[in-house]
Protein backbone atom coordinates (compact mmCIF):
# COMPACT_ATOMS: atom_id res chain seq x y z
CA UNK A 1 0.00 0.00 0.00
CA UNK A 2 1.05 3.48 -1.04
CA UNK A 3 2.50 6.19 1.51
CA UNK A 4 2.07 9.59 0.21
CA UNK A 5 4.05 12.03 2.06
CA UNK A 6 3.65 16.05 1.83
CA UNK A 7 7.19 17.35 0.99
CA UNK A 8 7.54 20.27 -0.18
CA UNK A 9 5.29 23.51 -1.83
CA UNK A 10 5.83 23.19 -5.11
CA UNK A 11 7.61 26.17 -5.99
CA UNK A 12 10.33 24.90 -3.82
CA UNK A 13 11.75 23.17 -6.88
CA UNK A 14 11.75 25.23 -10.17
CA UNK A 15 12.68 24.37 -13.07
CA UNK A 16 16.25 22.76 -13.78
CA UNK A 17 16.90 22.58 -9.77
CA UNK A 18 17.22 19.68 -7.24
CA UNK A 19 15.99 20.19 -3.45
CA UNK A 20 16.66 17.38 -0.46
CA UNK A 21 13.61 16.96 1.56
CA UNK A 22 12.86 13.94 4.45
CA UNK A 23 10.00 11.83 3.90
CA UNK A 24 8.85 9.85 7.27
CA UNK A 25 12.41 9.16 7.32
CA UNK A 26 13.60 8.95 3.74
CA UNK A 27 15.75 11.17 2.25
CA UNK A 28 14.66 11.95 -1.37
CA UNK A 29 15.68 14.09 -3.63
CA UNK A 30 13.30 15.91 -6.01
CA UNK A 31 14.55 16.95 -9.52
CA UNK A 32 12.32 19.81 -11.92
CA UNK A 33 12.63 18.22 -15.06
CA UNK A 34 11.21 20.53 -17.37
CA UNK A 35 8.17 21.11 -15.11
CA UNK A 36 7.75 17.58 -14.22
CA UNK A 37 9.09 16.93 -10.49
CA UNK A 38 10.25 13.36 -9.96
CA UNK A 39 11.50 11.93 -6.66
CA UNK A 40 14.52 9.75 -5.98
CA UNK A 41 16.44 8.03 -3.09
CA UNK A 42 18.64 11.17 -1.96
CA UNK A 43 21.61 8.25 -1.52
CA UNK A 44 24.20 8.01 -4.52
CA UNK A 45 24.58 3.99 -5.38
CA UNK A 46 28.00 4.39 -5.57
CA UNK A 47 28.76 5.77 -2.08
CA UNK A 48 25.91 6.91 -0.37
CA UNK A 49 26.05 10.26 -0.56
CA UNK A 50 23.44 13.15 -0.63
CA UNK A 51 22.51 13.24 -4.78
CA UNK A 52 20.95 16.29 -3.68
CA UNK A 53 24.51 18.13 -3.38
CA UNK A 54 24.69 17.45 -6.89
CA UNK A 55 23.19 19.09 -10.25
CA UNK A 56 20.93 18.50 -12.34
CA UNK A 57 21.61 18.21 -15.80
CA UNK A 58 19.04 18.30 -18.73
CA UNK A 59 17.02 14.77 -17.37
CA UNK A 60 20.09 13.64 -15.51
CA UNK A 61 21.52 14.13 -11.35
CA UNK A 62 24.88 14.13 -11.52
CA UNK A 63 26.46 13.42 -8.46
CA UNK A 64 28.88 15.81 -6.75
CA UNK A 65 31.39 13.59 -5.46
CA UNK A 66 32.62 11.71 -8.18
CA UNK A 67 30.93 12.43 -11.06
CA UNK A 68 27.92 9.43 -11.56
CA UNK A 69 24.79 10.34 -13.15
CA UNK A 70 21.30 8.92 -12.72
CA UNK A 71 17.91 9.43 -15.12
CA UNK A 72 16.39 11.98 -12.11
CA UNK A 73 12.90 10.54 -13.08
CA UNK A 74 13.78 6.14 -13.14
CA UNK A 75 16.99 6.35 -11.21
CA UNK A 76 18.65 4.39 -13.91
CA UNK A 77 22.19 4.54 -13.94
CA UNK A 78 23.83 6.53 -16.71
CA UNK A 79 27.56 6.66 -15.60
CA UNK A 80 30.13 5.16 -14.26
CA UNK A 81 31.64 4.97 -11.10
CA UNK A 82 28.07 4.38 -9.83
CA UNK A 83 27.12 0.08 -11.04
CA UNK A 84 23.68 0.30 -9.46
CA UNK A 85 20.46 2.29 -10.05
CA UNK A 86 18.78 4.77 -7.54
CA UNK A 87 15.29 3.97 -6.22
CA UNK A 88 13.00 5.50 -7.53
CA UNK A 89 9.71 6.90 -5.86
CA UNK A 90 5.58 8.27 -7.47
CA UNK A 91 5.29 11.88 -7.07
CA UNK A 92 2.07 13.60 -7.29
CA UNK A 93 0.99 17.54 -7.39
CA UNK A 94 -1.95 18.24 -5.20
CA UNK A 95 -3.40 21.85 -4.59
CA UNK A 96 0.24 23.23 -5.67
CA UNK A 97 2.18 20.87 -3.35
CA UNK A 98 4.17 17.88 -3.96
CA UNK A 99 3.55 14.65 -2.46
CA UNK A 100 5.66 11.49 -2.61
CA UNK A 101 4.98 7.92 -2.32
CA UNK A 102 7.74 6.35 0.10
CA UNK A 103 5.65 3.18 0.50
S1 LIG B 1 29.14 8.99 -4.21
FE1 LIG B 1 28.16 9.58 -6.04
S2 LIG B 1 29.63 9.19 -7.59
FE2 LIG B 1 30.59 8.57 -5.74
Amino acid sequence: MGQWVKVAAEGDCPVGKLKGVMAEGTPVVLANVDGTVCALMDRCSHEDYPLSDGELDGGDVVCIYHGARFDACSGARKSLPAIRPVRSFPVEIRDGDIYVDVG
